[in-house]
């Protein structure tokens, strides 16, 4: 069968990623070896930076320790809420190599600084200042590592290769905080200052300085805009959909910054100092890194939009976990497991935002509003929950109570994290309800098929479907029947058989396709096929394909029907339910509606479904994948579900058969099944149905 206007290659044909390698020395490197050193000065200034301010109030003090790590935290996010136009102005205008060696210097200057001056007030005005140079440096440095890279291919993997070793070091920044403040302790004392963490970071700039120094030449070809975060958070959303995602996103970003924000004095009271601060933080920036890796890969078939509000708010239950276990160990496990839930969350939320029917407004949906939008409300969040939940610790206090049973030791940033977990559910819970695309279908037996990697699908809603599918008239003279499955499952082949059969038989028969069968159905099948075909929506693709099969009834189906004939149809009413239906997540019953509408009721005489597994029906494809076939591997998977539900749900008009049998045996039951419903006189010798139906191996 001939496909339409597709000039891209299928995705299985697709090179393996890394053929064409990224440039493996000169400036390409050097720049990308600068990125990650001061990814790493920037992670490990965090710990430093908040430790430093935490040993710098009263040792017994837990209330004014949080409040001034919480301080460090907030002014450390704040240029990125208050100054980031002002950071990509600068960036897009001055030299890049010079404002990037300026600003390493500047932030080694700072953070050396620090532990000399030794005060409160210095250590917050240097992680502001330290906070604003990593947001000159860091966008600059991200943009200008693609302009190196030779073609547009290389571009797009340097763009993901720069977020990488920028993002990467964070785990490796923690722990080594960690193994700092252990040679520390070892060496200046027990409780002794972050003195060793910070002048170690310092060194870090100077050597991604020097790193800098060695590149001649720094391109500024990539103009930098940032829009205010402030701003955007002011227009709003613009969509219901977008709020939804917002809350999710809010709902995760005070989960993970209320432990961070406590972090430091809630392992000083669990007896970790700076050791265990410096853990507790790693597992954290591990468990996020898994969680974003397995966001995409865990329970495929399972929708995106649910997905993102269990994990929301799985965090936020871990986070009452560890407001009330009073353990280092569980402390560091649980936070882990927590950034697993939100980084899972985070990229649950971009497949959500980017899906085809999504809500990014642009073709590159990074740089989308929706997705400024989102960042902005993580960013905004965390600052009001650094400068907030201290607050709440130091207000509440600790305790000791006495419950005739048991004495019972509540402390301050116990009860921080118990509120800001009850906030975080709350969120949770209406983001949950807001995004959820499956209403009305129970989440246990939904999970349970994900699991067994299936879409479930309630037992009435393709009883629903096939109701209304029902024929409206019958009494046509010919014998109607037709193939579906999904991609490459051998429906043309199977059709083409049955036919050739029959005709050996003496019977009249038509073959026929949907879609593009007539005239108007070629010009409609290049629409809905092409892959130049952007922003079609879902009811229009819909009504095109019932269109395409209106035409075809009236112009090819009914005149055979009509003679007596016999109809083999590739595709028919089935696809449209399976696909804009199941695989678009629409109203099967409405999309069933329009059909019966579109084809005056006629439904076939049998249905034989090809099952086959989507990822090895589409390899069995040769030409390059249309529009419909280049869709994701969840959609197949629910198109697959779809077929076999409304099989399953009309059994003596279908035909199930597993598409990897061989084709012999394949054409032989389906040419059993045709006799049964062949009008007389039937073909002599039926008494041995072997040998008057020969199986057909080669066409
Ligand atoms: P086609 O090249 O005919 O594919 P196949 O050989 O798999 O039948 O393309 C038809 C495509 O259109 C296929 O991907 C399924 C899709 N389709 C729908 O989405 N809805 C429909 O109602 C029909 C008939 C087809």
């Amino acid at each position: 069968m001939t496909r339409t206007g597709a000039s891209r290659p299928h995705p299985a044909a697709s090179p393996p990623p890394g053929v064409s390698p990224l440039p493996s020395s000169g400036p390409f490197r050097r720049l990308r070896s600068a990125l990650s050193l001061s990814g790493l000065g920037l992670w490990l200034s965090v710990p430093a930076l908040t430790a430093m301010a935490a040993t710098l109030t009263r040792d017994d003090d837990a209330a004014a320790q949080a409040q001034a790590v919480g301080a460090v935290l907030a002014l450390m996010l704040l240029p990125a809420v208050l100054l980031a136009p002002l950071g990509g102005m600068l960036a897009a205008r001055v030299d890049r190599r010079l404002m990037l060696l300026i600003a390493d210097v500047l932030r080694l200057v700072l953070l050396a600084t620090v532990p000399l001056v030794g005060t409160l007030p210095w250590t917050m005005a240097a992680a502001f200042l330290v906070a604003f140079l990593g947001l000159l440096w860091t966008p600059a440095a991200r943009a200008s590592l693609p302009a190196l890279a030779a073609d547009e291919d290389r571009r797009a993997r340097a763009h993901r290769s720069a977020t990488r070793v920028v993002f990467g070091p964070a785990p490796v920044a923690a722990l080594l905080f960690a193994v700092l403040a252990l040679i520390a302790d070892g060496t200046l004392g027990r409780g002794s200052r972050a003195d060793l963490a910070l002048y170690v970071t310092a060194a870090v700039f100077l050597a991604s300085g020097a790193v800098v120094a060695a590149i001649r030449d720094i391109p500024a070809s990539v103009p930098i805009h940032v829009e205010s975060p402030l701003k955007l958070l002011f227009q709003g959303p613009g969509t219901g959909a977008v709020r939804g995602l917002g809350l999710a996103v809010t709902a995760a970003s005070l989960a993970s910054c209320a432990v961070v924000a406590v972090a430091r004095v809630h392992t000083g009271e669990l007896g970790g100092g700076d050791a265990g601060y410096g853990t507790v933080l790693a597992g954290l920036a591990l468990g996020v890194g898994s969680g974003l890796f397995l966001g995409p890969r865990v329970l495929v078939p399972f929708s995106r939009r649910r997905l993102l509000g269990l994990a929301v708010l799985a965090a936020a239950v871990t986070l009452v976990v560890l407001a009330l276990v009073q353990n280092l160990v569980v402390v560091v496990f649980a936070t882990g497991l927590l950034g697993v839930f939100a980084g899972a969350a985070w990229t649950t939320g971009s497949t959500v935002l980017n899906d085809p029917d999504g809500l990014a407004d642009s073709d590159s949906p990074d740089d989308s509003r929706p997705s400024a939008y989102l960042r902005s409300v993580a960013v905004v969040t965390a600052v009001v929950v650094f400068a907030v939940v201290p607050l709440i610790a130091g207000a509440v206090g600790s305790h000791r109570i006495d419950l005739g049973g048991g004495v019972y030791d509540v402390t301050g940033t116990g009860a921080a994290l118990l509120i800001a977990a009850v906030a975080a559910l709350l969120a949770g819970a209406v983001a949950y309800k807001r995004l959820d695309d499956r209403r009305g279908i129970p989440l246990l037996p939904d999970l349970r098929a994900a699991l067994h990697g299936e879409v479930y699908t309630p037992p009435e809603q393709a009883a629903a479907a096939a109701a209304a599918a029902q024929p409206v008239h019958r009494g046509q003279r010919g014998v109607f029947v037709a193939f579906e499955g999904g991609e490459g499952a051998g429906k043309t082949t199977q059709a083409r058989l049955a036919a050739i059969w029959l005709r050996d038989h003496g019977y009249d028969v038509v073959t026929t396709q949907e879609p593009g069968a007539t005239k108007i159905g070629m010009r409609l099948r290049a629409m809905l096929l092409d892959r130049d075909t952007t922003g079609l929506s879902v009811r229009a693709e819909t009504l095109l394909y019932a269109a395409d099969r209106a035409d075809h009834i009236a112009n090819v189906i009914k005149p055979a029907m009509e003679r007596g004939a016999i109809v083999v149809s590739d595709r028919y009413v089935d696809s449209s339910l399976a696909y804009q239906g199941f695989g678009r997540q629409q109203r099967v019953e409405d999309i069933a509606r329009v059909n019966a509408w579109a084809t005056g009721g006629l439904v076939p005489d049998l249905t034989v479904l090809l099952e086959i597994p989507p990822r090895a029906g589409l390899d069995r494809l040769s030409a390059p994948a249309d529009r419909i076939e280049s869709e994701s591997a969840d959609f197949h998977e629910r198109v697959r579900a779809g077929f076999r539900a409304l099989a399953e749900a009309d059994p003596d008009r279908y035909l199930i058969l597993d598409a990897s049998r061989p084709q012999a045996e394949l054409s032989r039951e389906i040419q059993y099944r045709i006799r049964e419903i062949l009008p007389d006189p039937v073909p002599a010798g039926t008494e041995d149905v072997t040998s008057t139906f020969p199986v057909i191996t080669d066409l």
